[in-house]
């Protein structure tokens, strides 16, 4: 496969065709991967040039190709098992007890990829309601990519698709074609879950207001800018009963996107839900400010809630909710909706109380490099693999800064430490921050790069 070679102005029109159809914001990180995606698809339509390709995007069915080529399906079964945890003990236990007069549950998947996590929720469900008789579930399960609705439909997985799966669950709840060596997804599970498409970004969802007990979007809005973001949680809020769960992947979170929900922390997992009443709004959300309140600073968020009187109060009204998010995860989320400002000033902030975090001076290596502000990033690059030497994304982001600073023997050594480095990892993982490119791509790109600056030195 080779890469299409676009202009500046070519890539441009290309993402903002992305941004405008499906909410996709891709910075300068993702040229290379977009290079390749455009690549196939004009080998696939046979077009000679960037320009006749960019010409068939006028065709709806070529901009759902292209989409199917750019978006990142990465997911398994049983993902994030904190979050599978809160869902088995204490959400889908209480909703069922909850519906017990209407026996009615509706639950979504938004941006199920290729499945697994829709029919997770089914096998978790079965687990509780042993027999589905005169239960009125339905659990829909929507994604933007037509390749992945496919597999979705033929519910055939491959051994990566259980990582996070007990064997038990997988013998009680799948077969085994002998023919191919994928595990099928049983009857009984296949016929709880209904795929459509659905694009999060410009569609109504698919469901009435108030009318859903829980929607699992994870890991779709690290891939959104944050107007879409906020928009889509402005819609899933709608269409949500008071009490509903949200649950967001682990890098994701509502700060600064909306204040509609409450974070509720469920065991080791923290989710959100849909206010129950204003006292437990207040409760959860305990910064909320009237319109004359003025914002707090990044240390008072750092020091957690004020109560009314102005005194920092150690004990808050029940439950208790978490002060603010993990650091890290606030630095990965300006990072992921591009306020790489942001990012930059956040990361700085930890690294100033931690100087050991190498994930710290990575992220902020990470948002200097996309603001053009090398000379920062080398330094704190050095930092990132010089406190963890095997982190390879930081080696690739290294080499990048050193080959634009002209240092062509240094950047080629980076290269080749990324590519040995994230060797070691599982090939299809995916860096969301590094544009969703997977490992196995960039391994292949850290050894081009490398060539390709030793050829010049
Ligand atoms: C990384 S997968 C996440 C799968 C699953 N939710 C999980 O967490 O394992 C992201 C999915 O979001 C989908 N997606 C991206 N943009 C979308 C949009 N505008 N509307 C609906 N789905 C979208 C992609 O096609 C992809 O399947």
């Amino acid at each position: 496969m080779n890469p299409a070679q676009m202009s500046d102005e070519q890539y441009d029109a290309i993402t903002r065709l992305l941004r405008e159809s499906a909410g996709l914001a891709f910075d300068h990180s993702r040229r290379e991967s977009i290079a390749y995606s455009i690549g196939e698809r004009m080998r696939a339509t046979g077009s000679a040039d960037v320009p006749s390709y960019l010409a068939m995007l006028t065709d709806g069915g070529e901009r759902q190709a292209l989409l199917d080529e750019v978006t990142i399906p990465e997911t398994h079964f049983f993902r994030n098992p904190p979050q599978i945890r809160a869902l088995r003990t204490h959400v889908l236990p209480e909703l069922l007890r909850q519906a017990r007069d209407t026996k009615r549950l509706r639950i979504w998947s938004a941006g199920c990829s290729t499945g697994e996590e829709p029919f997770t929720l089914a096998m978790l469900l079965r687990e509780l309601l042993p027999a589905n008789a005169g239960w009125d579930v339905r659990i829909v399960a929507t994604d933007i990519s037509t390749r992945a609705l496919v597999a979705a439909r033929e519910a055939r997985y491959a051994q990566r698709a259980f990582v996070m799966t007990d064997p038990l669950d997988r013998q009680r709840f799948f077969y085994l074609d002998a023919d191919s060596g994928h595990f099928v997804v049983r009857d009984e599970i296949r016929d709880m879950v209904e795929f459509r498409h659905h694009n999060l970004a410009t569609q109504p969802p698919p469901f009435g207001p108030r009318e859903l007990d829980v929607v699992l979007c994870r890991n779709v809005t690290i891939y959104f800018d944050r107007t879409t973001t906020k928009n889509l949680m402005k819609r899933l809020h709608g269409c949500l009963r008071d009490g509903g769960y949200l649950f967001l992947g682990h890098a994701e979170t509502l700060w600064q996107v909306s204040d509609e929900f409450s974070l509720v922390p469920l065991g080791d997992a923290f989710v959100y839900r849909r206010g129950v009443g204003a006292d437990s709004k207040r409760a959860v959300l305990p910064d909320r400010r009237t319109e004359n309140e003025p914002r707090p600073t990044r240390a008072d968020r750092r020091r957690g809630p004020v109560d009314r009187r102005g005194s920092r109060s150690a004990v808050a009204v029940t439950p208790a909710p978490p002060a603010e998010p993990d650091p890290m995860v606030v630095v990965r989320t300006a990072v992921a909706t591009g306020s790489y400002v942001e990012a930059a000033d956040l990361a700085a902030e930890v690294t100033t109380v931690d100087p050991l975090r190498a994930e710290a001076h990575y992220l902020q290596g990470l948002a200097l490099t996309n603001l053009g502000r090398d000379a920062e990033a080398l330094v704190v690059l050095r930092k990132a693999v010089y406190l963890d030497p095997h982190d390879g994304f930081a080696h690739f982001l290294l080499g990048g800064a050193l080959e634009r600073s002209g240092e062509l023997v240094a950047a080629g050594r980076c290269y080749r430490a990324a590519a040995t480095t994230l060797g070691t990892r599982p090939l299809d993982s995916v860096a969301p921050e590094l544009g969703g490119r997977s490992v196995a791509e960039l391994v292949v790109l850290c050894r081009q790069l490398a060539l390709r600056v030793e050829g010049q030195a």
